[in-house]
């Protein structure tokens, strides 16, 4: 390939936009590097890893939120977009990191969280100190309501994100703000054309101006609410506040927001977007944010499948609900089949801050050698799947979930906890203990353990005899970075070496079109990548394909018959890949695929 054209699968030839074929890596700060022994990840620590990040084949940092803030949802809570939280570093570093970026050839994202500020943020801080502050309607303000016995109720009976109503009471105005998030994180107001315009200027076009390449844009389509704010219907009869997104998610100026965005701010940079969509499980109500053609969003992060084993989103999250195989291959195949033909361009992604990691809930990590062969086809899986492809910090050396022998004062989210102590005031201890087991697989704190460097006490990642701000693994000693980068053969010389493959065969891995095949298997993961390129002057029959295998169990599985899934002559077939280590791949182990090997064939000649 080489080149940075490609055939677009209804035929039109353009160039692609860099970002398709990027590999994205989130940098959660707090947990990467710590650079000055105070327990926290930090921007110089971060600067003085890209070159691991590089040498990966990372082309792409996502830096999640790194600005002033109380901390009280790490970060997803600003008190001063321009301002960089002193912990991390300053706007120099940040300066610094755009340099250190660009002259490997990298670019920086930033984190854009505009749904709702800090309530330390100086708009709220004015807003909320009279009815008459020229910000009040920067924010959402409500009088009570009350019922027949003459209590105070919140406007609406809408349940929050971390449990509890979506409303604050406000002493000194006497009204109450909306929060989708935690009290702390009042919502801003976008129909308030002043405030959208400041939120531009403050929170996107200041950055820009510094040279960062784009946002990850948070909440991206909670901004538009239902402005007549109706009760949700009650559809959790024994809870106080109930389920409610289609209240306040993809509202009715939802889309009108964000082209505006688009066309006002991301446009004029050439800035790259990619936005937190959630609560969206339709294809059709996800591809006007992607369509091109729309000029909303380059891309966004559906979560139907890093979804898989929560309960009620509302209420249940955190009890666990099994899922079987033929379940995530559904949602892989929808996700992956619903751009093709179109304009619109989509994410490869299994883990981020919020999920619990992808070995300990998609592979199997109960054994050193199940881990090592499972968090292997994690990669080969997400390497071969069409979209811009995300890694989270950690994935590439197959970190795992917090031990579970772990207790709840090792969990610091404020989502875990909201939900945690909610179970423990109803008194219901088979939930707690439901939710407590829910907690270990699902929470956002497992993937919020400081990244494992090396075998030196702490990590690697602070200094030895220092608190780091969440305990490291008790494993670090067996599983960390160091260990891998001497080992070709290591979960992290996967990573690199598919990385590479992703790249040399673009067109079939990122741009391909996708086919799942037998979906109701409960035990093989087999799909049909065709390439988007069309060879020589033949048919539509002169498409490269791949063939990826995996085998999602902890036994021995019958290989396919390649050939015939291939569609090539007998014996036409190659194998590009295979998670085996090199010594263990011979002819006679081709009939069987080992617990948790994965495979790629090819119907061409290497
Ligand atoms: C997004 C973030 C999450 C945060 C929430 C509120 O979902 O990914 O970490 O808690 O927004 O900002
Ligand atoms: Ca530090």
């Amino acid at each position: 390939m080489g080149s940075n054209f490609h055939h677009h699968p209804n035929g039109w030839v353009g160039k692609t936009p860099w970002w398709k074929d990027a590999v994205f890596y989130q940098v959660y700060p707090a947990s990467f590097k710590d650079s000055n022994g105070d327990g926290w990840g930090d921007i110089p620590g971060l600067i003085s890893k890209i070159d691991y990040l590089h040498q990966l084949g990372v082309d792409v940092v996502w830096l999640s939120p790194m600005f002033e803030s109380p901390q009280k949802d790490m970060g997803y809570d600003i008190s001063d977009y321009q301002a960089v939280y002193a912990r991390y570093g300053s706007l120099e570093d940040v300066d610094q990191l755009v340099e250190v970026c660009h002259s490997r050839g990298m670019k920086l994202i930033l984190d854009l969280v505009v749904n709702h500020t800090s309530d330390q943020h100086p708009w709220f801080k004015e807003s909320r100190s009279s009815k008459t502050n020229p910000k009040r309607d920067w924010y959402l303000w409500k009088p009570p309501r009350y019922d027949s016995a003459g209590n105070r109720m919140p406007p609406t009976n809408w349940r929050g994100y971390f449990a509890g109503s979506t409303w604050t009471w406000d002493e000194q105005t006497q009204e109450y703000y909306l929060n989708l998030y935690g009290p702390f994180q009042p919502d801003l107001n976008w129909e308030n054309a002043e405030c959208r315009a400041a939120i531009y200027d403050n929170a996107m076009r200041f950055w820009l101006d510094r040279g960062i390449d784009g946002f990850r844009i948070d909440t991206v389509n909670k901004y538009s609410k239902r402005t007549d704010f109706p009760d949700a219907p009650i559809t959790c009869p024994d809870a106080l506040h109930q389920p409610a997104p289609e209240m306040w998610c993809n509202g009715p100026r939802i889309h009108e927001f964000i082209h505006e965005m688009q066309t006002q701010v991301l446009g004029p940079y050439n800035a790259v977007s990619v936005g937190e969509l959630s609560n969206t499980p339709l294809p059709s109500q996800v591809f006007p944010y992607v369509s091109a053609a729309a000029r909303e969003l380059d891309m966004v992060f559906e979560f139907t499948m890093i979804r898989l084993g929560q309960g009620n989103m509302f209420h249940g999250k955190y009890i666990y609900d099994p899922f079987s195989l033929s379940s995530l291959k559904q949602h892989v195949a929808t996700w992956q089949t619903f751009i093709e033909g179109t304009d619109g361009w989509h994410t490869v992604f299994c883990e981020n801050h919020d999920n619990g990691r992808a070995v300990s809930r998609f592979g199997d990590d109960s054994t050193p050698e199940l881990w090592e062969a499972s968090a292997k086809t994690i990669a080969l899986w997400q390497a071969t799947l069409t979209g811009t492809l995300f890694l989270y910090q950690g994935q590439e050396i197959g970190m795992r979930n917090m031990p579970a022998s772990w207790g709840i004062e090792e969990y610091k989210d404020v989502e875990s906890l909201g939900f945690y102590n909610e179970v423990v005031e109803s008194g219901d201890r088979k939930r707690v203990e439901a939710t407590l087991h829910g907690l270990r697989i699902l929470a956002r704190d497992h993937s919020r353990l400081p990244f494992q460097w090396d075998d030196s006490p702490n990590s690697g990642f602070t200094e030895e005899g220092v608190d780091p701000w969440m305990r490291v693994h008790d494993q670090y000693r067996e599983l960390n970075a160091s260990e891998q980068l001497k080992n070709p053969d290591s979960v992290l010389g996967f990573y690199g070496k598919m990385l590479k493959l992703r790249k040399e065969y673009r067109d079939i891995f990122v741009h391909g079109t996708f086919k799942l095949l037998a979906p109701e298997d409960e035990s093989l993961f087999m799909y049909v990548k065709e390439s988007s390129v069309q060879v020589g002057l033949g048919s539509e029959g002169d498409r490269r394909k791949a063939l990826v295998v995996m085998n999602f169990t902890n036994r021995a599985q019958k290989c396919p018959n390649v050939g015939n899934a291939l569609g090539c002559r007998k014996g036409g077939e190659k194998l590009l890949v295979s998670t085996l280590r090199c010594e263990q791949v011979s002819p006679e182990n081709d009939a069987e695929l080992r617990p948790w090997e994965g495979r790629v064939y090819l119907n061409f000649d290497l």
